[in-house]
């Protein structure tokens, strides 16, 4: 039988199908639109996640809206960034988490990772707060950790030095649905969270997203921005500019079907993480990224990260980068400019290029991490405190396929391409 590809993460419904039951309902209904009752039980729903932690519960409020990126957005208009101010936010990311920064007429500056949780470096966040400061008059507005690939931020660092100053943070758990630090969830520790319910995401609403808010007050006032920005005429009045973020009650029923499996899919992320630790672990050249051995890290393991030495031989290596790509890679062919040269200035090695179209060629999507946000031309000016750490992390690493749709045969599978690529 041919093989399918196996993708990086790919939505999963339940076996049950509570996603087309939902859905079924809003169109039986005529709830077709960006609010209603599946968009409130949804956001219940997801405030008894957020809020459920080992010893307490806690009382965040969730707003449910169009995309994870509008959630960044909003969550940084909440804080009061505006034109003229500075944002401090993690450099290697995926651009929805600085790109917002730039809507608000406000600029990014990005923080560098340290090597554990490859995450924002609490000691390069103090000294770039010191130094713009230092060089602006001002302290930036807000601070924008992420948790790459699901992992945990170094959160009490953080915290400590976001309330040192007195500037709030704004959690980016886009891809840390679930994950957690000291048994709470990932997103109820800043002033806002993000949370992403991409296609590709630990749970789907097709697209949308949603932002962890601490009161009822905040909460509605991002409904407000949510929706436009009405007052309360019988005509429509406007004192703000706001936005078309809502989330449709169609998109929300898929999300309230999906919140019954968002434990077995959590739990079978880690299951797929733990099996490749195991099977790599003897494999030379090639490190797993693992969390701390800080027991009160948890992190959901949305997808499997891992470095290639670079002394490692992959075969096909010779080739690497002598084509300029056609198409996307992760499937966006069609939506992306063509370029006419194959490398850039910074860029994975050679052998994880070589890794990576090895692994296609096997039907296996593996992926670069994220390239860093400065690194990017289009922050080619924009201020940046590093270590170098990211940078580096980015010419050796790649991601593997995890989630619901890989089983255990696919990592064994997997495993076995990564070692018969080697030289
Ligand atoms: C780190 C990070 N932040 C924000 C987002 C934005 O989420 P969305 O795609 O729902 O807009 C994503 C994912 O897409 C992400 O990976």
């Amino acid at each position: 039988m041919e093989r399918k590809t196996i993708y990086l993460c790919l939505a999963h419904m339940s076996e049950e199908g509570w996603e087309q039951k939902y859905v079924k309902e809003a169109f039986d209904t005529n709830w077709v639109v960006p609010m209603g009752p599946n968009v409130n039980a949804f956001e219940q729903d997801l405030a008894d996640f957020v809020n459920h932690k080992d010893s307490e519960e806690l009382d965040r409020k969730v707003v449910c809206l169009s995309a994870g990126t509008a959630a960044v957005h909003l969550a940084l208009l909440a804080c009061g960034v505006g034109p003229g101010d500075e944002v401090l936010v993690q450099s290697y990311t995926f651009c929805a988490s600085s790109h917002p920064i730039t809507y608000l007429g406000a600029k990014p500056v990005f923080v560098g990772s340290e090597g554990e949780t490859w995450n924002m470096d609490p000691v390069l966040l103090e000294k770039a707060i010191i130094d713009r400061k230092g060089k602006t008059g001002k302290y930036p507005k807000a601070i924008v950790p992420v948790a790459l690939y699901g992992m945990p931020y170094r959160i009490d660092e953080i915290m400590a030095i976001a309330d040192k100053y007195g500037i709030p943070v704004v959690e980016d758990a886009a891809e840390g649905m679930g994950s957690r630090y000291n048994g709470q969830v990932l997103g109820t520790f800043g002033k806002y969270g993000v949370l992403s319910f991409n296609g590709n995401k630990m749970i789907t609403t097709s697209g949308g997203g949603a932002l962890i808010c601490r009161s009822a007050e905040e909460a509605n006032e991002i409904m407000w921005y949510a929706t436009q920005a009405r007052d309360a005429y019988p005509y429509y009045q406007h004192t703000a500019i706001g936005y078309n973020y809502r989330m449709s009650n169609v998109c929300a029923g898929i999300g309230r079907g999906q919140m019954k499996v968002i434990d077995a899919h959590i739990a079978h992320h880690k299951h797929v993480q733990a099996l490749y630790e195991e099977l790599l672990k003897d494999v030379k050249g090639v490190h797993i990224h693992k969390q701390p051995a800080d027991p009160r890290y948890d992190a959901n393991f949305w997808l499997c990260a891992a470095t290639l030495d670079p002394e490692v031989k992959i075969k096909g290596q010779e080739n690497a980068y002598k084509e300029v790509i056609k198409t996307a890679v992760g499937g966006a062919a069609g939506v992306i400019h063509q370029v006419d040269s194959a490398t850039t200035d910074c860029q994975p090695n050679e052998n994880v290029e070589a890794l990576r179209v090895w692994m296609l060629d096997k039907k296996i999507e593996a992926r670069p991490t994220w390239k860093p946000m400065h690194k990017q031309p289009v922050y080619a000016d924009a201020p940046v405190y590093t270590n170098g750490i990211e940078e580096e992390l980015f010419k050796v690493g790649f991601c593997l396929p995890a989630g619901p749709y890989v089983s255990d045969d696919d990592v064994k599978y997997i495993v076995e391409s990564i070692k018969e690529a080697m030289e």
